[in-house]
């Protein structure tokens, strides 16, 4: 089956909240009319009411970038489901490298905010990968089963239908090395082998699975040729409307 593509730009903690809808604005401008990809961004939670509102009338979609695992309560500081979806998000980013890195967010972590989201029906982006100490070691494949079977962990079909998993080497994050075109594809066949395992051939068929890891204009085309890259999530080349432009507009090759 075709997957609609996703390019999915990430601004982790940076612009401020008049930058953010001036970048929101523009890039509304820039992707008008196109439909070539389902695109998201994730902007920080201060920004989301603001470029909520600026990307309204747009085919754009909103994410959050963290979400708190619990539906509601004396969580000082958290972020529910529900204020997510009341803002406008369709989409949050779970698990990603700097959450587990910084953060101290487990699989198991990870596992709850998941299904917290699906109960709550906000779509989730699950981040794995390996880091380069893994990947030296030849652990690559095993870190990332061991993060799909725990971070997956008791999900139903229903509900697994929803997910799109973003494979993003650690080691390629923010540092300008991105995976080959071909180490990236040799990662993301496995990834729907196990999924196809774990969940089916139709649900392994139907998700998007995406490539995160300093993706670029420049590379952007080659990754996207790979037949199980679905997509892209896209941290610092977001933050320019023009490059994320080009990169949302990648080029069938
Ligand atoms: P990067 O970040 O594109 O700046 O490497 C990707 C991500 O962390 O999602």
């Amino acid at each position: 089956m075709s997957r609609v593509p996703v390019i999915a730009g990430n601004w982790k903690m940076n612009t401020t909240p008049s930058e953010g809808a001036e970048l929101a604005s523009d890039l509304k401008d820039r992707l008008s009319g196109y439909e070539g990809a389902e695109v998201i961004i994730a902007p920080p939670f201060t920004h989301l009411f603001q470029v909520g509102a600026e990307i309204s009338d747009s085919p754009i979609k909103l994410a959050s970038q963290n979400m708190s695992d619990k539906e509601s309560g004396a969580y000082t500081g958290e972020i529910s489901p529900k204020m997510l979806i009341g803002l406008g998000c369709e989409y949050v980013i779970i698990g990603h490298s700097e959450r587990r890195q910084y953060f101290g967010e487990t699989d198991f972590i990870v596992n709850a905010k998941l299904h917290t989201a699906i109960k709550n029906g906000i779509k989730p982006i699950i981040c794995i990968g390996e880091t380069l100490d893994e990947r030296d070691k030849g652990q690559a494949f095993d870190v990332v089963s061991l993060q799909l079977d725990l971070g997956l962990a008791n999900v139903e079909k229903n509900g697994a239908r929803t997910i799109i998993i973003a494979y993003e080497p650690v080691w390629a994050i923010g540092t300008g090395k991105t995976a080959s075109d071909d180490q990236a594809q040799e990662i993301h066949g496995f990834i729907r082998e196990k999924l196809e395992k774990c969940l089916g051939t139709e649900i392994a068929s139907e998700t998007r699975i995406l490539y995160g890891g300093s993706v670029k204009r420049d590379n952007v085309d080659g990754l996207m040729a790979k037949p199980d890259i679905d997509g892209a999530l896209v941290g610092g080349a977001s933050l320019n409307a023009e490059s994320f432009e080009r990169i949302v507009k990648f080029k069938e090759l």
